[in-house]
């Protein structure tokens, strides 16, 4: 297999970490464009840059908008990641910095530099996505693959609202963009992220066994690995990691369904939420492979080379 060309939007965020690692591991990487989402901006890039810097890598980190495009966000994820989005372990400042250009401009400029070579995957609230969409609505015939970490396909999503997934419900205005924009794309949703956790001692022996990447992420994934036990939630949960898998390489996907996803703007209890028309009664294109199940044991092996066990 030739390795996967991967152009990344991302708000690290641990579990956007994993997925990094997951991504050095077995593809290259053109570009980290950065969000606002699990924590502020300048967090999400100053940890963009610490991975890069860790891997010893010399992609280039864009930052892209600070806000959501229209309503501010309610909640952000600092009390499941850290404050500082990497569980407040304190890192010095990195060596990497990110470039000058807006990480919206860089998704297009790449895209158009390497047409149909380019998989986007996206890690975090569709803010930059969208904004680069309006800009130039042809960006999805350049781009090989999309692939969104995103939405609870059923109703049982990860925040005070409560249908709502994170990356959905923190920028649904982008979500609804980049949804209606691409006539095709592959949605790991946070339903699908509860039935792929790891198991906590195994976890723990890859993260004993591994190089200084397992150190890292044994170090920032405290919080995250705590707030997740205290909220009844079963072992090892990595939703960045499984889009990455399927990024990666998207035979790992034992079982999906190919259906019309929207996202709710309006709702007073609903905002967020993905509304997927499982039984086609809607009559429209189909926009999503919802992801359903996946190889548990490859995914597995992929993560654990990530953290060189
Ligand atoms: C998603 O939200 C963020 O907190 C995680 O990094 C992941 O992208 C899970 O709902
Ligand atoms: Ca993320």
């Amino acid at each position: 297999m030739t390795r996967p060309q991967l152009l990344i939007d991302t708000d690290p965020g641990v579990d956007d970490a994993l997925a990094i690692l997951m991504a050095y591991e077995h593809a290259d990487v053109a570009g980290l464009s950065v969000a606002a989402g699990n924590v502020g901006l300048a967090h999400t890039v100053r940890n963009a840059c610490v991975l890069v810097d860790l891997v010893k890598a010399r992609t280039p980190v864009f930052a892209g908008c600070p806000s959501p495009l229209v309503r501010a966000p309610e909640e952000d994820a600092a009390f499941v990641h850290g404050r500082d989005g990497f569980g407040d372990v304190g890192f010095a400042a990195p060596a990497s910095a990110a470039a000058a250009e807006q990480a919206a401009l860089a998704l297009l400029r790449l895209t158009r530099e390497r047409p149909g070579e380019l998989t986007l995957v996206a890690l975090a609230p569709l803010t930059n996505l969208a904004l680069a969409l309006r800009l130039d609505p042809s960006l999805p015939e350049r781009v090989a693959r999309l692939v969104v970490m995103g939405g609870a396909v059923n109703g049982h999503g990860n925040t005070g609202t409560l249908p709502a997934e994170f990356n959905i419900g923190f920028d649904p205005e982008a979500a609804h963009v980049v949804f209606g924009a691409f006539p095709q794309f592959d949605l790991v949703d946070w339903e699908l992220t509860l039935r792929h956790a790891f198991d906590e001692d195994e976890f723990d022996a890859w993260l004993a066994a591994g190089d200084h990447r397992a150190d890292f992420y044994g170090r920032i994934c405290q919080v995250a690995r705590n707030t997740n036990r205290e909220r009844g939630r079963r072992g090892v949960i990595a939703a960045d990691a499984l889009a990455m898998a399927v990024a990666i390489d998207p035979s790992l996907v034992l079982r999906s369904e190919s259906r019309h996803v929207a996202v709710e703007l309006d709702g007073r209890l609903t905002r967020g939420a993905t509304v997927v028309d499982w039984t086609g009664r809607l009559a429209r294109p189909a926009n999503a492979r919802v992801v359903l199940e996946l190889d548990q044991p490859r995914f597995a092996a992929m993560v654990r080379r990530a953290l060189g066990a």
